[in-house]
């Protein structure tokens, strides 16, 4: 698998996008479930936090986990940006454009087609030249995760694509990739 280039993906002067460790497990599920105690997204068991991590990008600040991503495969043309978190301290200060462009680069090296998030925040994957799309266009995940979902088919989150592919569509410098 293609090296990580961190560089790239800078989110600041004092901090950088790097892969996840399994150290970095309690503080990714304290973040994503604080959030989803707002019900801003799914929780996550640390045990689901263990079996993903290989999925995740992080930021650290002085040594603090301040923000993290996953990228989850879910077949050969297609994987979820899953689990985006920042803490609410380090708001707007870019972690989440660098975090996504980790997975979105990490998508592109894997010859992935098209990425998806289901979100409450579609103006921020908009921002980042994602676009909204109909959950239905999305049957493997509809039919192996949101199908096992309580709150399924009531579910409120917005699916939003990005197309790795075609040069028209988003996926370009807007997309923090
Ligand atoms: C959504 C979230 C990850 C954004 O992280 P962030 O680090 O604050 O975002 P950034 O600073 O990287 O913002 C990137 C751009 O998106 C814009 N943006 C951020 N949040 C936005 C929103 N809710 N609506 C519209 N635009 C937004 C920013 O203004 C910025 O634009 P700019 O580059 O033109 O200045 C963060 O607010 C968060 O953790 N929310 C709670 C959890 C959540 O909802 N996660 C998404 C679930 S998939």
């Amino acid at each position: 698998m293609p090296e990580l280039e961190s560089s790239t993906v800078a989110a600041g002067e004092a901090a950088s996008v790097e892969r996840a460790t399994v150290g970095d497990a309690r503080e990714i599920c304290d973040l994503i479930n604080l959030w989803a105690s707002r019900g801003q997204m799914l929780p996550r068991t640390l045990g689901e936090t263990y079996e993903n991590i290989r999925d995740f990008f992080v930021v650290r600040e002085g040594g603090r986990l301040v923000g993290c991503a996953a990228l989850h495969i879910t077949w050969s043309d297609l994987a979820e940006l899953k689990s985006l978190a920042v803490d609410e301290e380090r708001q707007a200060a870019g972690y989440g454009r660098a975090l996504a462009g980790a997975c979105v680069a990490e998508g592109r090296a894997l010859g992935l087609q098209r990425l998806f998030a289901l979100t409450y925040r579609p103006g921020f994957f908009e921002r980042l030249g994602w676009e909204q799309a109909d959950v239905m266009s999305l049957p493997r995940k509809v039919w192996n995760e949101c199908y096992r979902c309580p709150k399924f088919p009531g579910c409120e989150e917005i699916a939003m694509v990005l197309d790795l592919v075609s040069p028209a569509a988003g996926g370009g410098p807007g997309s923090g990739a």
